[in-house]
């Protein structure tokens, strides 16, 4: 009886989310990426763009990696054509879109850095007057490449939201705080999730470390902070070789009550940005931000 109660309240408080989500007119852009390649984030966006889309919210998930473009693999869809050809004009951006869910779409990126050769303003403004397609999404999740290239900057710079995912070992962490380091540059607040890690308390550890070291270098200004933590399962990593999606298949293991409670801290941020209003939605909006800074 209290569980059929609980679940009641789940569901009003899962629909009132909905709602408020989707009175705001404003799309959420929220960039994931890391020091070093192989972290998870093409895994962790996936999953969390799926997750988002099964509690009603508009998504989209645009593939931004220039040195491997493979969330077609991770959702196990072919694509035609992508980002690139919208830039050459060889297709508009309603062209390339790729429906996975109801509530989520895909927007295919060019692997290899001959989009860089696109990367100019004319250009960018003709996408934005296209892009408007997207306009009525309530989120928008950017699997940017590894690193912090020029153009990663750029994305890291304009989205709402930046995630660094890092998985505990020395290499990678010692990469993921270089990249705070840059990022803090252009903003002053990062989110963090730990992929690949025994247990909550070895997120917790390795997340006080890098926060130490930010605290004494980068300063107290800087807003870092844990999001979540993803344990290291061999679900999720047959889930990718069988181009399957670990939250999908394994909802109620320990991997996807991880990528669950990072989606409902996603979720409440959406609710308490429900008052903010703009005309900057979808990616014309993403554009637009991009723009102001070139
Ligand atoms: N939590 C996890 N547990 C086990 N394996 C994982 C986990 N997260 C990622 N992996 C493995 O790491 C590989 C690389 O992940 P991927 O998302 O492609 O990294 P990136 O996009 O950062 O390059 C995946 O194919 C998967 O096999
Ligand atoms: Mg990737």
């Amino acid at each position: 009886m209290i569980g059929h109660q609980a679940e009641k309240l789940e569901e009003l408080v899962s629909a009132s989310a909905k709602e408020s989500v989707k009175k705001s007119k404003k799309t959420r852009f929220i960039a994931i990426t890391s020091g070093k390649g192989g972290v998870g984030k093409s895994t962790i966006s996936s999953n969390l763009a799926y997750c988002l889309s099964q509690k009603g919210i508009n998504v989209g998930i645009f593939d931004a990696d220039i040195g491997l473009a493979n969330l077609d693999v991770m959702f196990n869809v072919k694509i035609k054509k992508n980002i690139l050809h919208v830039l050459k004009g060889e297709a508009t951006v309603a062209d390339i879109l790729i429906p996975i869910t109801r509530n989520l779409i895909l927007i295919p990126g060019e692997s290899g850095d001959e989009i860089l050769k696109y990367s100019d303003m004319a250009l960018f403004e003709r996408f934005m007057e296209e892009a408007q397609v997207l306009d009525k999404l309530d989120v928008m999740i950017i699997d940017t490449g590894a690193g912090i290239g020029e153009h990663i900057q750029m994305f890291l710079n304009a989205a709402d939201d930046v995630i660094v995912v890092t998985v505990p070992d020395p290499a990678a962490i010692t990469d993921a705080y270089a990249t705070i380091k840059t990022i803090a540059t252009l903003r002053n607040d990062i989110s963090m999730i730990l992929n690949q890690v025994k247990n909550e308390k070895e997120a917790v550890a390795v997340f006080g470390k890098i926060k130490k070291v930010a605290d004494a270098n980068i300063g107290k200004g800087l807003d870092l902070r844990l999001i979540g933590k993803i344990n290291a399962d061999i679900k999720v990593s047959s889930s990718v070789k069988k181009r399957a999606l670990f939250s999908a298949e394994y909802p109620t293991s320990q991997v996807g009550r991880d990528i669950g409670e990072i989606v409902n801290k996603i979720v409440s941020k959406l609710e308490r940005n429900v008052l903010v209003t703009s005309n900057e939605s979808g990616l014309s909006g993403l554009f637009k931000r991009l723009i102001e800074h070139f």
